[in-house]
């Protein structure tokens, strides 16, 4: 069984590689996911949050602005459009870490679902933030290299605990 990845991991700064085939191992890896992401109540999580370090994410939650439950597999924005909008956003890989992060309002996502079907889907608010956060993630990118130098600041002492907590394990 998978579990979360915590910060400082290497496997979250990794680029991950593209899903050449949607086989009984990537099936399971989704299956998994699921159940890690409902068990932490998140909106998403990304495939190197659970150590595989492949570009594929899932979501769980507000079916109105393009959510609800939807996997991902080798994503691209054909869209990101809008001015930048500031909002607090944590992940499940740095717990007790907050901070503001810019990010545009409207985005259009390319992907294969679990049965290798296309499909593009339109988000905007909660969704479009969502989906640049997991796809930040598939480019090894965490919200603590995206937030405002204040939140930087703030979350330091707890974010050198994080890592050197993380160089002991
Ligand atoms: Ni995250």
């Amino acid at each position: 069984m998978r579990h979360l990845v915590l910060h400082p991991s290497a496997v979250l700064r990794r680029r991950a590689d593209p899903v050449d085939t949607i086989d009984d191992g990537i099936v399971s890896l989704v299956e998994e996911m699921f159940q890690i992401l409902e068990a932490e109540q998140g909106l998403g999580l990304a495939a190197p949050q659970v150590g595989a370090s492949k570009r594929l994410f899932v979501t769980d939650g507000d079916e109105e602005h393009g959510g609800g439950k939807r996997v991902f597999i080798n994503p691209k924005f054909i869209l990101i459009d809008g001015l930048l909008e500031a909002s607090e956003e944590g992940c499940l890989s740095l717990p007790n870490i907050r901070g503001s992060v810019r990010r545009q309002p409207h985005v259009i996502v390319e992907a294969l679902d679990i049965d290798g079907k296309s499909f593009t889907l339109e988000g905007s608010a909660l969704m479009a933030r969502c989906w640049q956060h997991e796809m930040d993630h598939l480019d090894g990118v965490l919200i603590i290299d995206r937030m405002s130098v204040i939140d930087r600041i703030v979350n330091r002492k707890r974010l050198r605990a994080m890592e050197s907590a993380g160089e002991r394990d």
